[in-house]
């Protein structure tokens, strides 16, 4: 009962803050961006066969390359067919389009 509130009181959130949005935009925040893209279909194929494929925004631009590498050897290591250069190529192209921006605090580190 208590998971049912907090779900319509997400949506409640949701709802608000959508409704504060310009005129017009129908941009759900909690879906992922671009899916009409090959990138989207190419990053939805390779990226959701052990685990939820994460939001883009998840990470900056720049930390994404070492992250498909590493999910590269996930799958050598579990003898699952391993992403091409174009298709590794095409997933990074996707996600670092719409990685997490960098603020001004970040990049003073
Ligand atoms: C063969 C299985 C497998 C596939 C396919 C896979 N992952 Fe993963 N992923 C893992 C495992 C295991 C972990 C946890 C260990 C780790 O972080 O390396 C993980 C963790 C992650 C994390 C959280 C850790 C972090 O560094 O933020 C992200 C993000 C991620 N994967 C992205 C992806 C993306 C993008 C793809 C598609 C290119 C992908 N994964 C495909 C197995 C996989």
């Amino acid at each position: 009962m208590v998971m049912i509130k907090n779900k319509i009181g997400c949506l409640l959130v949701v709802l608000f803050l959508c409704s504060a949005c310009d005129s017009g935009s129908e941009h759900i925040v909690t879906t992922y961006p671009d899916q009409q893209s090959l990138g989207f279909q190419q990053f939805s194929r390779q990226c959701s066969t052990c685990h939820r494929p994460p939001m883009p925004d998840v990470h900056v631009a720049g930390a994404w390359s070492a992250v498909v590498a590493r999910m590269q050897q996930h799958k050598e290591q579990r003898g699952l067919l391993v992403m091409s250069d174009v298709e590794q190529q095409q997933v990074l192209a996707y996600l670092q389009t719409h990685a997490k921006s960098v603020s001004k605090k970040e990049l003073l580190k």
